[in-house]
């Protein structure tokens, strides 16, 4: 998979040189590519913002070098190829596991890291009208941050773990929070018995000692649902909508 992203901070994208998307690119798996947006700024400041018309706090980000890095982006290509555009912002669509998995599905993808109030909305024209690419807006949250790069490695990292052969334990993504609509059950490791303070043990709950797989199991989907009640009840009553059952958490 081929992953351009476009910032005027390069330098924010340097964790994406670690642990297993570091690996992924030495591998071969993921083809990353970080660009400054000041490269395609041609002013003497190399300008790239500017202030809104209409009025307004802030600054917002001008069409031409954008338009030219995208450009520079696509001209890459030694074919007819395209990727597709990810523009993080607080006004886009939520970023899930769903799309998380959908975005792992394409072969190219190039991220957009706006700053300030925004870009201006005449690139994502160009983009999707005259360079023919496909332009998702994506939120991390119901928050503002102050640009796109955190998001970009959030995303990044959420997408990159799905390609294959980036995780090599591939059972380890099946039982994941929101691969099914639950959040995941508690774990523990050794010792079973901890103390956690002088005079107070904690202890392993004593059916994962057992060797009682089905009760394991059963456990730990009993966990699956009251974590799920507790954090993100949200989340039961979107499966329960999609099966179209109106029952109990524990139906
Ligand atoms: N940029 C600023 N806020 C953001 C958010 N909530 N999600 C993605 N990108 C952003």
């Amino acid at each position: 998979m081929i992953i351009d992203v476009v910032s005027i901070f390069p330098e924010y994208l340097a964790p994406l040189d670690l642990s297993l998307i570091g690996k992924a690119r030495r591998d071969g798996l993921i083809d990353l590519r970080v660009h400054d947006l000041r490269e395609f700024a041609h002013d003497r400041h190399r300008s790239v913002d500017d202030t809104p018309y209409g009025g307004g706090a802030g600054m917002v980000m001008k069409p031409q070098p954008w338009a030219e890095a995208l450009d520079h982006l696509v001209a890459s290509a030694p074919d007819e190829r395209r990727p597709r555009l990810v523009v993080p912002g607080p006004g886009g669509v939520p970023f899930t596991q769903a799309l998380a998995r959908e975005l792992a599905q394409e072969p190219w993808l190039a991220f957009a890291c706006g700053r300030y109030e925004g870009i201006d909305e005449r690139v994502y024209e160009h983009a999707e009208h005259d360079l023919g690419l496909e332009v998702s807006v994506i939120s991390l949250g119901d928050y503002v941050l102050n640009g796109g790069e955190v998001a970009v490695l959030a995303m990044v990292e959420a997408v990159a773990r799905l390609v294959p052969g980036v995780i090599g334990n591939a059972e380890s993504l099946v039982e994941e929070s929101h691969e099914d609509g639950l959040l995941e059950y508690p774990v523990y490791t050794k010792p079973a018995s901890w103390e956690s303070a002088p005079g107070v043990t904690r202890e392993v709950p004593p059916v994962l000692l057992s060797g009682d797989h089905g009760a394991i199991a059963a456990w730990r989907h009993q966990q699956r649902l009251e974590r799920t009640a507790a954090r993100r009840p949200d989340l039961l009553h979107a499966s329960q909508a999609v099966r179209g059952t109106a029952g109990a958490a524990g139906t």
